[in-house]
């Protein structure tokens, strides 16, 4: 493990009980996180993204099976205690949601809310902090929107209250989960931004979830891709746009981009399979263009190229 590594996951997998076995939605993935660092985990809706960030803040479903490793400064969260995983939760590592409406309580005032996230983790309930900090992300008229409820702002603006309440306790390790998924354009931009901007500022490292490729390619400094629970490539951001290996990765890039000639988005053909069905060999073995024998029987290891590592026979035989 890496001196400066803040997180470590290794070899996580997340199982559930199913048709009389165990089905795997994430399985055997390993990568890590540098402090200040901002690290993209993307794929298809089914991939295992939101299991992984749900693993790591330590609130994985309840019927869920979790094996593996997940260091946070050296300790292994998977082993600690729920209290001290209760503490470090909110305070050392956030999170936040793609809709921010479900994660904000409907009946209780914005600055209210914020409060109750000091006061949970033993900080005073200071006002001045909670307007501070809604005036930092960006919340005009900070003081009504302190006494706003949800439902009175509007989705940019819940999302920045939700962020606001996130940073409250100077967490080293943001977890966000689709958070601009909901939002339009021109703000999923400004979210974006936000974010990129505490990040620098607090040094904090941040986990960014998206199904798009192509939203974080301005954001992120590293990126993973996941297919069916695995995860496939890893890359720094530029090396991976400009030399995708892995035949899931290249067609999530050409899905992205619109087809010139029919003027629609084009997509890769079939679907992530469902965890009852999940093929032998590589999971992406049914849809490849370039997939061999060997593909349907046994999932590739790991090749590493340089800080490149891609998980495919094909890319091993070039
Ligand atoms: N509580 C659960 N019980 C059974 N299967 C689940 C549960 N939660 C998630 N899954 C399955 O695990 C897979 C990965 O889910 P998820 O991490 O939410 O994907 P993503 O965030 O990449 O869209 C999906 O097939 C999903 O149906
Ligand atoms: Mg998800």
């Amino acid at each position: 493990m890496c001196a400066s590594d803040l997180l470590r996951v290794e070899a996580l997998s997340v199982s559930f009980a199913g048709l009389g076995r165990s089905l795997p939605a994430v399985q055997s993935l390993s990568f890590s996180l540098g402090s200040g660092e901002i690290v993209a985990l993307v794929g298809e809706s089914g991939c295992g993204k939101s299991l992984t960030a749900r693993a790591i803040l330590g609130l994985p479903p309840e019927n869920a099976v979790l094996s593996g490793k997940i260091f946070f400064e050296g300790r292994d969260l998977l082993a600690l205690p729920e209290d001290a995983m209760r503490s470090l939760r909110g305070s050392r590592i956030s999170m936040i949601f793609q809709e921010p409406m479900t994660a904000l309580n409907p009946v209780l005032r914005c600055g209210h809310q914020a409060l109750e996230i000091l006061t949970a983790h033993g900080l005073p309930p200071s006002r001045e902090r909670v307007l501070e900090m809604f005036t930092q992300v960006g919340i005009a008229d900070a003081q009504s929107r302190y006494d706003s409820y949800p439902h009175q702002l509007s989705g940019g603006m819940r999302q920045r209250v939700l962020i606001a309440m996130s940073l409250l306790c100077d967490p080293l390790l943001l977890l966000a989960d689709e958070p601009t998924t909901a939002l339009d354009v021109t703000i999923s931009r400004q979210i974006l931004a936000l974010l990129a901007h505490e990040s620098r500022e607090r040094h904090m490292a941040v986990l960014f979830i998206s199904h798009d490729l192509r939203t974080v390619e301005s954001f992120a400094e590293k990126v993973g891709v996941m297919y069916a629970g695995r995860l496939v490539e890893m890359a720094a951001v530029g090396e991976l746009f400009s030399h995708p290996l892995h035949p899931y990765t290249r067609g999530l890039l050409n899905a992205s981009r619109i087809s010139s000639s029919h003027k629609r988005l084009l997509t890769i053909p079939g679907q992530v399979p469902s965890l009852a069905a999940m093929p032998k060999g590589c999971p992406f073995a049914p849809r490849c263009p370039d997939v061999l024998d060997i593909c349907h029987e046994v999932f590739p290891q790991a090749t590493h190229l340089a800080d490149h590592t891609v998980h495919c026979f094909a890319q091993a035989r070039n």
